[in-house]
C-alpha cells in the first residue's frame, strides 16, 4: 500500500457491500466541511433509473461503465469525499483515474457483519440475488480481497468499532499521516 495523502486529496472509499462506505463517507464528509458524493448515486441521477433496474434492463456491463464514466468525470476534482459501489475497484482504469489524486480508504468488516448488514436490503443489490448464506457471501468476498488490497492506502475495520471512531481515524490519518493509536 503506498502512502497517499494531503489536505487537497479526495477521499475514496472503497470496500465490499454493506461495509460501511455510504455511512462513513455521509458523516466524514460532514466533519471535514466537504462535498459527499456517492458514485451509484450519480449513476442513478445522471441514468434517470436505480442500480437494480440498471442491472435488470441492461445488465452489469452497461453499469460498469456508467460506473467508469462517472469516475472520469470526478477525477479533475479535489477536497471531495467519494463513496464507490463495491465492484468499482474491479476494473484498474476506475482506481487509475482516482487514485493519483486521492487517498484510498479500504472499509472492512467480517463476512458475518456484513451478511447481517446486507441482508436487510438485499433486493437492491442485484449482485447478491444468489446469496444465500454467510459461507456463499464469505467467497464472494475472498474473490474481490486482492482488488481492494492492491488499490487501497489504508484499511480499517468497521465491524470492531463505532462510526465516530472510524470516522476520527480517517480525518487523523489525512492531517498527520499514520493512524490513532487505539483506545
Ligand atoms: C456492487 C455494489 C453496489 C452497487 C452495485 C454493484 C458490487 O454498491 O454499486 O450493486 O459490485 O459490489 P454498494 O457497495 O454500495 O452496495
Amino acid at each position: 500500500m503506498s502512502n497517499a495523502i494531503g489536505l487537497e486529496r479526495n477521499i475514496v472509499l472503497i470496500g465490499f457491500m454493506g461495509s460501511g462506505k455510504t455511512t462513513v463517507g455521509t458523516r466524514l464528509a460532514r466533519e471535514l466541511g466537504r462535498e459527499f458524493i456517492d458514485i451509484d448515486h450519480e449513476i442513478e441521477s445522471v441514468s434517470g433509473m436505480t442500480v437494480r433496474e440498471m442491472f435488470r434492463r441492461f445488465g452489469e456491463t452497461r453499469f460498469r461503465s456508467e460506473e467508469q464514466l462517472a469516475t472520469a468525470r470526478l477525477a479533475g476534482r479535489r477536497q471531495l469525499v467519494i463513496s464507490t459501489g463495491g465492484g468499482w475497484v474491479l476494473k484498474d482504469e476506475n482506481v487509475r483515474l482516482l487514485k493519483p489524486v486521492a487517498l484510498l480508504v479500504w472499509l472492512t468488516a467480517d463476512p458475518e457483519t456484513i451478511y447481517e448488514r446486507v441482508m436487510r436490503k438485499k433486493s437492491n443489490r442485484p449482485l447478491l440475488k444468489n446469496i444465500d448464506s454467510s459461507a456463499q457471501l464469505a467467497e464472494m468476498m475472498a474473490g474481490r480481497k486482492e482488488y481492494y488490497e492492491k488499490a487501497a492506502d489504508i484499511s480499517i475495520d468497521t465491524g470492531c468499532c463505532s462510526l465516530r471512531q472510524v470516522v476520527h481515524s480517517i480525518a487523523y490519518y489525512l492531517q498527520y499521516g499514520r493512524l490513532p493509536e487505539p483506545l
